[in-house]
């Protein structure tokens, strides 16, 4: 072809009647001119080439890609439905595909209202609104299955956007209710056991106090009982000596004889003793049952009860109980206002007073002069009960074990590193206060039980 159209255009030179010279020279700019399209020619067959390369490479990742993407959504358990921004399904996954019964080509260009129950269907319908909006939708709902039955899910939808981030769709995902339920009553079991397991910590830690204190309850329930004893032993002597009084009467004495007994047993002095001996015998009667009932409140579990009470009148008790069990004799401050009413569970108030105080003995046992001191400040919305001893102290590095479970520095048998923690988590979650340790740059250490005053209900 070359060949003609170089015959043809020197023919046309030659009949246009152009010089030779003239001619020779545009049959050599007609040779370069072929030349460079043949050159031409040859650089788009090599770009040709190298894009052909160039789309293969693209689209084998394009594949893979796409392979990838639709394992990962066919392995998904939680159920995928996609579908266009009028609300036609696009794409479903196999998780949903057996959660229903369907299959992707009954579901595919259907509206979305085929899945669900009816009476979801205006709140289906609200989806693309909302979407559009900018909210992302969570809510429960029911899907239909091919047995016509609901099938409760948990779904989620939000916005699917295209490469401009233009919307182009909606995107739902959901998990069936009854496993969720089924995840959250198990949790709800666990939660239960620990709470029941947490009890009985907190049981047999006031158990195992309880023993150490019996000393001084023991103590405190001597004073009254050994008063009651006295009491009744000096009334025993007033009833035999108005017996023999009662006999003389009624046995025919003289008048005279009367008077001189009357005098002699000393009747009219005992009538006046009595009143004041009954009274005194059941003031420790009360006391007696004071204490019983105190000590009953302290061991039983504690039901989470919040009521006004006098912090002051129950740190008294428990320091009384607990200086009682002491077997040291030690000096005790006591800066406490005379009342102040809180609150709270005074069960559990108790409780960690005690430990406290336990724990400040035990750290001034190899002190010289042991010395308690107990305080009670007061802000607008708590109180604060400082109790300082002089004793050991608290390592730095064990400040912040102190409240963890099972620390303990006592030898084995006498501690079990549950008072603290037991103790905080009371004071902070039950009582809603604080309880912090620190140290005293004069030696010993200090615990600061903060109460609120008040409780919200
Ligand atoms: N007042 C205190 N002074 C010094 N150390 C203390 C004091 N109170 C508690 N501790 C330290 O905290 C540890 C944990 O206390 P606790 O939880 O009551 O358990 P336990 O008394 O059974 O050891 C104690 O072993 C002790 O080392
Ligand atoms: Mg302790």
């Amino acid at each position: 072809m070359n060949e003609q159209s170089h015959l043809s255009s020197s023919r046309l030179t030659e009949q246009v009647g152009f010089s030779t010279e003239l001619q020779q020279q545009l049959r050599l700019n007609d040779d370069q001119v072929w030349i460079e399209v043949i050159q031409r020619m040859d650089s788009i067959y090599a770009d040709l080439v190298h894009y052909q390369v160039e789309l293969e490479e693209k689209n084998t990742a394009l594949e893979d890609a796409q392979s990838f993407i639709q394992s990962v959504i066919t392995s998904m358990s939680e159920i995928l439905i996609v579908c266009d921004i009028n609300g036609h399904i696009q794409q479903v996954n196999q998780a949903l595909i057996e959660s229903i019964g369907k299959t992707a080509e009954q579901l595919k260009g259907k509206d979305l209202s085929v899945l669900f129950c009816d009476r979801y269907l205006p709140q289906i319908a609200e989806f693309p609104e909302h979407i559009r909006s900018g909210t992302l939708i969570d809510c429960e709902v029911e899907l239909i299955n091919d047995q016509q039955q609901p099938v409760p899910m948990a779904i989620n939808c939000s916005a699917r956007l295209d490469h401009d981030y233009r919307l182009s769709g909606l995107v739902i995902t959901g998990r069936p209710l009854g496993e969720l339920r089924k995840a959250y009553a198990e949790l709800q079991r666990t939660h239960e056991e620990l709470k029941t397991a947490q009890l009985q910590l907190i049981q047999s830690e006031k158990m195992a106090s309880l023993g150490r204190l019996v000393a001084g309850v023991a103590h405190e329930l001597n004073n009254p009982i050994s008063f009651l004893y006295a009491n009744m032993h000096a009334l025993r002597g007033y009833q035999q000596k108005f017996k023999l009084y009662m006999d003389a009467l009624h046995g025919g004495s003289s008048a005279a004889e009367c008077k001189k007994l009357r005098e002699q047993l000393r009747i009219d002095a005992m009538m006046d003793d009595i009143e004041p001996l009954v009274e005194g015998s059941m003031e420790g009667a009360e006391r007696v049952s004071e204490i019983v009932k105190n000590l009953r409140k302290f061991s039983t579990p504690q039901q989470s009860e919040k009521q006004p009470m006098d912090l002051i009148a129950v740190i008294n008790r428990a320091s009384s109980w607990i200086l009682k069990s002491a077997s040291a004799r030690l000096e005790v401050i006591n800066d406490c206002p005379a009342q102040l009413i809180i609150i709270n569970n005074e069960g559990h108030v108790h409780q960690i007073l005690i430990n406290l105080l336990q724990n400040a003995i035990d750290a001034m046992q190899q002190t010289e002069h042991p010395r308690l001191q107990i305080r009670v400040e007061q802000d607008n919305t708590f109180a604060h009960i400082h109790i300082r001893d002089n004793g050991h102290g608290i390592k730095t590095q064990d400040l912040v074990k102190l409240f963890d479970p099972f620390f303990t520095t006592k030898p084995v048998g006498s501690g079990t590193g549950l008072g603290l923690y037991i103790s905080f988590g009371l004071a902070t979650e039950q009582c809603h206060g604080n309880l912090r340790a620190q140290n005293n740059s004069d030696g010993g250490s200090e615990f600061i039980f903060s109460l609120p005053l008040e409780l919200k209900p």
